[in-house]
């Protein structure tokens, strides 16, 4: 019997060196676009397409995450006494009342497939997403996830979000090998990270993933890869050789919020369609440009 994908794993372990020092003490996932942090950006994402239980893989300095998906009872009876009721109701509903939020620890940076393969006893034997929350995602309609979501429900394989990256940057992707052109097509091959020359093609994996549970045996069995760190594509590389997998260029546009001009960018962009500061900033930034 066919599962529905109802968990969502965020690897947020990760150091987030390349915004130092901003996140010496504070998580990058933590950084905001505008007004909300990326995490719950990607969280948001999740609910959207249906999920209920957000399964986090923390590491140590992680508490402000746990902390911004639970009750915060001092600030709310604070905003409840001031009447500051919009900022009250923004505070509450974080997370709509049907969702779980589950925190496990990731005792060791050995990388995205270790990160995932922690995950295995809360997810089970269900296919699930894994979120990215540093590849924010700006959607139009659907949501990537609910975008994939609904092929997984027609394909019941493992699919992975993907996209052209310039040929000089496979270096920083997972590189997938599809054979062919097209919107959602078979996956042959996937490479961790190859330089320009190697590459099999430029269609580089963005931070989304459905994935069946069979990933975990390929985890448990997989070595250490690129950087030394268990990768999740050298994961997805043994599931081949037992399923099919999908790449499937989404449709919305990503901002590589790892990158501090990825960031700079969703910043801009996020501010721009906001709905109170939108026009002003707008205007400021004309302003600046004349
Ligand atoms: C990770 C994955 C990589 C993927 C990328 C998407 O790399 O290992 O395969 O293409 O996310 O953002 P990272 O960016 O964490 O180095």
């Amino acid at each position: 019997m066919s599962k529905r994908v109802n968990k969502a794993v965020f690897p947020v372990a990760g150091l987030g060196t390349r915004f130092l020092p901003a996140t010496k003490a504070s998580p990058k996932e933590m950084l905001p676009v505008v007004d909300k942090p990326l995490i719950q950006y990607g969280v948001e994402e999740a609910v959207a397409a249906g999920i209920e239980v957000m399964v986090f893989i923390t590491g140590r300095n992680k508490t402000s995450i746990s902390n911004h998906f639970d009750t915060a009872y001092e600030l709310e009876i604070e905003l409840e006494s001031r009447h500051k009721t919009k900022l009250l109701e923004i505070v509450q509903n974080i997370t709509p009342p049907n969702v779980s939020c589950v925190f496990i620890r990731q005792s060791m940076p050995l990388g995205l497939g270790h990160a995932v393969l922690c995950a295995a006893p809360v997810v089970g034997d269900e296919p699930f997403a894994v979120v990215l929350a540093d590849d924010l995602i700006h959607d139009g309609d659907r949501g990537c996830l609910k975008q994939m979501v609904d092929l997984y429900e027609q394909t019941q394989c493992s699919i992975l979000a993907t996209e052209t990256v310039p040929p000089e940057a496979t270096g920083s992707y997972g590189i997938v090998d599809t054979g062919e052109d097209g919107e959602l097509v078979g996956v042959r091959g996937i490479v961790e990270k190859p330089k320009p020359e190697v590459a099999p093609s430029n269609r580089g994996v963005v931070g989304r993933y459905i994935l069946t549970p069979g990933i975990f045996s390929m985890l448990t069995q997989t070595q250490r890869g690129a950087g030394g760190e268990i990768q999740l594509t050298d994961g997805i590389a043994s599931l081949l050789e037992h399923e099919s997998v999908m790449a499937y260029n989404f449709k919305g546009r990503r901002y590589d919020c790892g990158s501090k001009l990825g960031y700079l960018k969703a910043t801009v962009d996020y501010a721009l369609d906001h709905q109170e500061l939108g026009a002003d900033f707008k205007a400021w930034i004309q302003k600046r440009f004349d």
